[in-house]
């Protein structure tokens, strides 16, 4: 793999933004996009990047100018999308708790349809589309009920979850939609989870979605559009599994069907492109243990500590000396408070820059100014030797400035 992060360049990055700092290359997000670009191009889907992973704007500007849509799941992740630039017509909104005034703002942003998860959020979009004198295409999310085998937290397509709906209730939402003056079933939608490492889930699910199709066409309903989802898996603190396999998996079964593929990659895109840098504060030694306290913790990157996620540390000088087992902590006042455990690292010096790696995803967007920590600046590596500050460091003004 290429150095996403050149020595050189982040000394410089680093110098003129400090730490902790969200750096993000940007070839390497293209490249991503092109390898699913490439793996899927027999069934020219349409990608609709999921902003959760990194809402950043010029992140999801770059996206948008190369051909993506977007898969939104608030109002302030579609508000984020269309000052990105995202066509409206390449934009879906998913997300089992959506109010009237989010659906009532996508439906006058025109975008493609809303994944819709419940009976009482069906009739509460066909209220406000009736509002609006606007037709809704809708989604119906279902819950395939397949387990794919991932973290508690990040499994949502297995029945008891708070997620989509069951087969039988699909059945009785697309038949009100089609009835509906001011509903158009457009679509079927599942997501089954995140950081998936096998295709055979998403087998599983099209082989019942696909059954479950062709029984509504019998009811009359003709859908465009297939949307499964994101979730393909990234491996742990490395490059995304190839998406040539979930291609070749998925290809067939969704030819036979004749509809417009549609998937919402959130991670897969982002999460290798991106790392945390950090500065070393202090090394202490707590028994056994041997600590490195840095200037990046839990609020900046919770994943270690909320997923027990593992993310790679690169010294970006590596000391000389023999290794040692360490965990990498921040100034946080809780114990769960960790970027990574157990790292084996010669021992850097105070001073020196660590790089958390694989952080490009839910890093920075799920981030936090817990113990009042402004949140962390952000940057967008360019080209060999160009970069961009995409976003400034919060000043101790930001904690406060919303205080009334
Ligand atoms: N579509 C829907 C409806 C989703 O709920 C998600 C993620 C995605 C697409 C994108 O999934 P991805 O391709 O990124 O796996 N914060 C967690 C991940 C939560 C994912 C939530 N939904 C983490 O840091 O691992």
């Amino acid at each position: 793999m290429k150095d996403l992060f050149p020595e050189k360049l982040i000394e410089r990055i680093v110098k003129k933004t400090g730490t902790p700092v969200y750096i993000y290359s940007s070839p390497k997000i293209l490249r991503n996009l092109e390898a699913y670009k490439r793996s899927f191009s027999a069934l020219d889907p349409l990608f609709c990047y999921a902003m959760k992973a990194n809402s950043n704007g010029a992140v999801a500007r770059l996206l948008a100018v190369n051909g993506a849509g977007a898969d939104v799941v608030s109002g302030g992740e579609l508000y984020r999308a269309l000052r990105a630039g995202f066509d409206p017509r390449a934009i879906i909104f998913s997300g089992v708790g959506k109010t009237d005034g989010e659906m009532a703002a996508a439906l006058r942003a025109g975008i493609l349809f809303i994944n819709v998860e419940s009976f009482e959020e069906l009739r509460a979009l066909e209220r406000v589309a009736a509002g609006l004198k606007i037709k809704a295409a809708v989604s119906v999310r279902i819950n395939p009920n397949v387990d794919p085998h991932t973290h508690k937290f990040i499994t949502t397509g297995k029945i008891g979850s708070k997620f989509g709906v069951d087969f039988k209730e699909a059945r009785e939402l697309y038949a009100f939609a089609k009835a509906s003056r001011h509903l158009e079933p457009a679509g079927i939608h599942f997501h089954l989870g995140s950081q998936i490492d096998s295709p055979e889930p998403y087998a599983r699910a099209l082989a019942v979605v696909a059954r479950f199709i062709l029984k509504l066409r019998t009811d009359g309903i003709e859908l465009k559009y297939l949307d499964i989802g994101g979730g393909w898996g990234v491996k742990e603190g490395c490059d995304m599994l190839p998406p040539g396999i979930l291609a070749r998996t998925v290809g067939p079964l969704v030819k036979s069907l004749g509809l417009k593929l549609i998937l919402e990659p959130g991670r897969s895109l982002v999460a290798a492109a991106g790392a945390l840098a950090v500065t070393t504060l202090y090394r202490k030694k707590s028994g056994p243990k041997n600590y490195i306290i840095t200037d990046g913790a839990m609020n900046d990157l919770i994943r270690p500590a909320f997923y027990g996620a593992k993310h790679p540390v690169r010294p970006l000088v590596k000391r000389p000396g023999k290794a040692l087992r360490f965990d990498v902590a921040g100034p946080v006042c809780e114990s769960g408070d960790f970027l990574a455990q157990n790292v084996s690292l010669p021992t850097p010096s105070r001073g020196d820059i660590l790089l958390i790696l694989s952080a490009g995803a839910y890093g920075f967007s799920m981030s936090s100014q817990y113990n009042s920590r402004p949140r962390s600046a952000e940057v967008l590596i360019t080209g060999k030797a160009s970069w961009k500050l995409i976003r400034r460091r919060e000043t101790l003004r930001d904690l406060t400035s919303k205080e009334i």
